[in-house]
Order: C-alpha cells, then sequence, then structure tokens
C-alpha cells in the first residue's frame, strides 16, 4: 500500500466489527516481504516520491490487485465454468413448434416461464451488480471471477425464458391483448408479479450496500439451491425434448452455481460474528419466502398479491404440465423444496447459525418474526 492511502474500511459499509479482510492481510504480507509497513528501508528520497501519491477513496475497483487462493475449489469452479459453456441459440427450437400446443398450453407455458423469468431473468442485472460490488470491496480475485462466470451464465438462462416465451406468445409477457378472462386474469398475474419483482430488485440493490460479504453469500447459497432443485427435479418431468434439454442445461450450471457459493462459505464462515449469525437466520427465513413462488407456493409476507393469484397461478401450472413443461405438482414441490431446506439447514447448523422454521414446508426451527423484507437477497 501506498504511503499515506486510505485503508479500505470494512466498518463503513458495515456496522460489526470485524477481523482484517483477506485482502488487508494479503497486503500486510506483501508490505512485509517487499521492506515494510510504510516504507521503513527504504530511502527517503523513495519514501518522499511515493507520499506524494494521492489517496484512493474506497469503496473503489482501484487499486487493481490480485489475491486470493489461485489453485482452490473456487477458482477450479470458476475454470470448470469455461469448460462446459453451452449455447442456448443450439438447442432445437424448431421442434418447439406454437402449432403442437393448445392456445391454453402456449398461455401455460409462457405463464410459467415470466414467472421463472422473475427469478432467473433477473439473474444477469442481479450478479452483474454483485460483480461489481465485489471488485469495489477487494474480494478475493477467484470470487469476483467466479461472480463474472454465474453472470455469463444467468445470461443464458434468460435466453431461455426469452426464447420460449417469444416462441410460443410474445416477447412481452405483460403487454398482449387477452382473449378471454382466464388469459385476462393469467395477465394481470404477471404484472403483479412483476411489480413484486420490482420490489426486490430496489431491496437487493440496498442490501448488497448493506450487508457483509458472507451475509449476502449465505442468501446466494440459498438461491442457488432452490434453483439446482427445481430444474433438476423439472428436467427429470418434463416430456417435451426441448424442455428437457434446456431444464438439464440450466440445472447444470446452477449446481455448479451451488457449488461456488458452498465452496466460499468454507471460507467465509468459520469468521462469522454472533450478530452475522442471527442476520443469516433471518435472511434465509426470507430467502425461503422469495423463492417459495417458484419452488412451491407463495407465502403472504413479502408477496402482494391479488386474492385471485393463487387460484390463476395453479391453473396456469396445470396448463404448463399438459403441455410437458415438467412443472411438478404441489405435493411434490413440497417434499422436495422441504429436502431441499434441509440441506441447506445441515450446512449453515455446522456453523452454529440457526435455521429458521419452515412450518409451510414442515421444518421447525428458530421462530424468526423480524424479517425485513426491503432487503431480499437471495439470487437464482
Ligand atoms: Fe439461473
Ligand atoms: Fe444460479
Amino acid at each position: 500500500m501506498l504511503r499515506g492511502e486510505r485503508r479500505f474500511d470494512r466498518q463503513s459499509w458495515s456496522t460489526r466489527v470485524s477481523e482484517p479482510s483477506a485482502w488487508e492481510r494479503f497486503e500486510a504480507e506483501q508490505r512485509a516481504a517487499s521492506g515494510g509497513a510504510g516504507g521503513e528501508g527504504l530511502s527517503q528520497v523513495v519514501r518522499d516520491l511515493l507520499a506524494d501519491v494521492p489517496a484512493i477513496e474506497q469503496p473503489n475497483i482501484y487499486p487493481m490487485e490480485w489475491h486470493g487462493d489461485t489453485e482452490g475449489k473456487v477458482a477450479q469452479l470458476y475454470e470448470r465454468s469455461k469448460r462446459e459453456v453451452w449455447n442456448p441459440a443450439d438447442l432445437p427450437w424448431d421442434q418447439l413448434d406454437p402449432a403442437d400446443f393448445s392456445r391454453p398450453e402456449r398461455l401455460g407455458v409462457m405463464y410459467w416461464y415470466s414467472v421463472l423469468a422473475n427469478f432467473d431473468g433477473s439473474g444477469p442485472p442481479v450478479f452483474a451488480k454483485a460483480m461489481i460490488h465485489s471488485y469495489e470491496q477487494h474480494e478475493p480475485d477467484p470470487v469476483r471471477k467466479a461472480f463474472f462466470s454465474i453472470t455469463r451464465d444467468e445470461i443464458n438462462h434468460e435466453e431461455v425464458c426469452q426464447r420460449t416465451i417469444t416462441r410460443l406468445w410474445s416477447p412481452t409477457p405483460t403487454e398482449w391483448q387477452p382473449k378471454n378472462e382466464l388469459e385476462a386474469l393469467a395477465l394481470r398475474n404477471i404484472r403483479w408479479l412483476y411489480y413484486n419483482g420490482s420490489r426486490y430488485w430496489r431491496g437487493y440493490s440496498e442490501a448488497l450496500k448493506k450487508y457483509p460479504i458472507e451475509v449476502l453469500f449465505s442468501s446466494f447459497m440459498m438461491g442457488e439451491v432452490a434453483a439446482t432443485t427445481l430444474f433438476h427435479t423439472m428436467a427429470r418431468q418434463a416430456t417435451h425434448p426441448v424442455f428437457a434439454q434446456s431444464l438439464r442445461n440450466v440445472g447444470k450450471d446452477e449446481a455448479r452455481h451451488m457449488a461456488i457459493c458452498l465452496a466460499t462459505l468454507e471460507d467465509y464462515f468459520p469468521k462469522l460474528s454472533e450478530q452475522d449469525k442471527s442476520l443469516i437466520t433471518r435472511q434465509l427465513r426470507a430467502g425461503f419466502v422469495f423463492l417459495s413462488m417458484i419452488l412451491y407456493e407463495p407465502p403472504d409476507d413479502f408477496w402482494k398479491l391479488p386474492p385471485e393469484y393463487l387460484s390463476v397461478h395453479r391453473e396456469m401450472e396445470e396448463l404448463a404440465r399438459r403441455a410437458g413443461l415438467g412443472v411438478a405438482t404441489l405435493d411434490v414441490k413440497r417434499e422436495v423444496w422441504r429436502q431441499a431446506m434441509f440441506k441447506v439447514k445441515a450446512v449453515v447448523e455446522r456453523y452454529g447459525i440457526e435455521f429458521p422454521a419452515m412450518p409451510e414446508v414442515g421444518i421447525t426451527g428458530k421462530e424468526v418474526t423480524q424479517v425485513d423484507f426491503d432487503d431480499i437477497i437471495p439470487v437464482f
């Protein structure tokens, strides 16, 4: 570090008292290796020269540096992401012929992918923001690169939503002419859904600045466990080849995202403060509520929806199921979502984090009453 430069201070973006960050430790080692902190051991001439350089106000993407374990699990997963690329344009889209489906079936599939897009279509901007944040906070290089690879994958997932919806219905799921009452209700559901999505985006954007990376990653992990579970379940049940193939490809990416989160948390979790742990418990509950919209059914806590929302939603899912999309039935969803939450429970409890109660799927745990639904962090 250059003399006189203001040090990056984690407490300015988090209220907790923290250990030195990985970057701070790395810097201290570098300074020690090259002649001592603050330039001791350097000639006065050199010290005067270095003292001239203006400080860089943090958070900032500068100065450029690359610290972190470049051989570790996260770095390896980043390498794997480069090898496992696939192109959504190469899927056999000509086999997804709108003429093969009834209009209600097309409506159901379009509806389901519009719901999915609330989570998967938001992936690119959500992860791009997280990536920029990780550069500004000088997180380890493999973590920053992992965020980039996830952003890259999410663009593909968004493209699958885009292609399916456009092919079967319209490129603008909130702007089309309904021909009957059911279509009007479906359109209204999608509009309500994206209104809620906009609340998520605002909350997420604020939360990113507010919470330490380890809390953020625990929410990211929730989202990735949810995504992996969803796509694997559906890929097994889908009968249409285009749906089955795209769900498989997306599911493979999501499993890698989940592995990235778990590998990152292995580094971050052992250093958690008690305050962070209780924050994580609350965020896990928030994540469950948010993600239940696609994995199961939306609890009231966060979701602002009109009274008929759920009955229309169920009807749309039934239509999509008939079209061969592989949407699980409510019973299967509940069981699969419950098993996924048990996986997360096992991970966090290993580090002394209490798991929140999820009575919706029959999981007992810490009663969380004060969830701030302005701070929703999970991602897909
Ligand atoms: Fe995704
Ligand atoms: Fe993901």
